[in-house]
């Protein structure tokens, strides 16, 4: 049985992390899924109810400096310029590791992906612990992440120890990630914190990660994010119009929330909702989520990411269905 414990239950959920269990809890960008990053016995867990390739490392998620130097070596001028400036807050930055942390977190590299994240619940859990709490996205590896505690029964309920039930998650999207070993810093995950403004706090430029780059995070290679609905993606709405004409059960995403004319169920598409509405359409049975997506490309590179993902994740048959290019209407 998986507890549902309240907000103000974080000692209980802490005495469970001590207990080498595996809590569910909510951040500002997606619920993670957390253990003690001193029990190699529970982050092996991790790996196993998520089903998640054992070469993908995980998030030292803290809540002061002082726990970033016990797990972290040789911190540079940088790291603490944009710590300084985004921690607590949506952005993850990849350091040396120290050697006291176990291998398993950091899938065998000498590195540690440092988070601390701006979510009262979350910070008050890992000062409760007094640990620091690594913590992948709390959804099975490959789903959409989980941006409500229900999301993480959907995934993990009788599986997991408790979930705090906090509200749904402010950014809804995960934190930006940002390699510091190299130089310039490689942007390995974009996220609410964007290159502009990690490039305007150290005065210099950063650089993007492609599939060339030897210090890409691991977990962008894998297919992410997808719901078994199929989705397509529109550059125009008369073709996404005629193609909801031909759907028995349509969910139809937009910046502006409607595509005039088109005949389907319309939403809001924005960071906070992407994931709940891939889920929706699982859950209530959708035949196809058809995006207008022209009007995502200038506007959010984060969401425009994770969309690509998704899709180029699609395992079915349907994923045949993504019309990418503008000649194949
Ligand atoms: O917003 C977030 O970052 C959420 C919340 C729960 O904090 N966490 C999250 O974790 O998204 P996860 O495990 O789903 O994604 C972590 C990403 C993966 O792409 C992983 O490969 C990368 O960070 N990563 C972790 N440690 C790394 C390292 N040492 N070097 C390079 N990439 C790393
Ligand atoms: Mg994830």
């Amino acid at each position: 049985m998986t507890y549902r414990l309240k907000p103000e239950e974080v000692e209980r959920a802490a005495e469970l992390l001590r207990e080498g269990k595996l809590v569910a809890f909510p951040t500002e960008t997606v619920y993670g899924l957390g253990a003690s990053i001193f029990n190699p016995e529970a982050i092996k867990e991790i790996f196993r109810v998520k089903g998640r390739p054992a070469d993908n490392p995980l998030i030292a998620h803290v809540c002061n400096f002082s726990q970033i130097e016990q797990i972290a070596i040789e911190l540079s001028p940088r790291f603490f310029r944009l710590a300084k400036q985004f921690f607590p807050g949506p952005l993850t930055l990849v350091v040396k590791k120290h050697a006291r942390v176990t291998d398993i977190v950091s899938a065998g590299r000498d590195t540690i992906a440092l988070r601390m994240p701006q979510n009262p619940i979350a910070m008050g859990l890992i000062a409760e612990l007094g640990e620091p709490i690594v913590a992948p996205s709390a959804n099975l590896s490959g789903k959409p992440s989980a941006t409500h505690f229900e999301h993480v029964l959907e995934d993990f309920d009788g599986e997991i120890a408790a979930v705090i039930e906090g509200e749904q998650c402010a950014l809804g999207i995960e934190s930006t990630v940002l390699s510091l070993l190299r130089d310039p810093p490689v942007l390995l995950r974009p996220g609410a914190i964007t290159k502009q403004m990690l490039e305007d706090v150290l005065d210099s430029p950063i650089q993007l990660a492609d599939a060339h780059t030897p210090v890409a995070a691991p977990g962008m290679k894998y297919r992410h994010y997808s719901p078994n609905t199929p989705i397509e993606l529109f550059y125009t709405s008369q073709a996404l119009c005629l193609a909801a004409q031909r759907e028995r059960r349509p969910m139809i995403l937009s910046l502006q929330g409607e595509v005039a004319g088109c005949l389907g169920e319309h939403f809001v598409l924005s960071p906070r909702s992407l994931y709940a509405l891939f889920r929706l359409a699982d859950k209530e049975n959708y035949s196809a989520i058809l995006i207008l997506y022209d009007e995502l490309q200038a506007a959010d590179p984060a969401l425009q990411n994770r969309m690509i993902l998704s899709i180029n994740g699609a395992h079915r048959p349907f994923s045949k269905r993504v019309l990418l290019g503008k000649n194949c209407f």
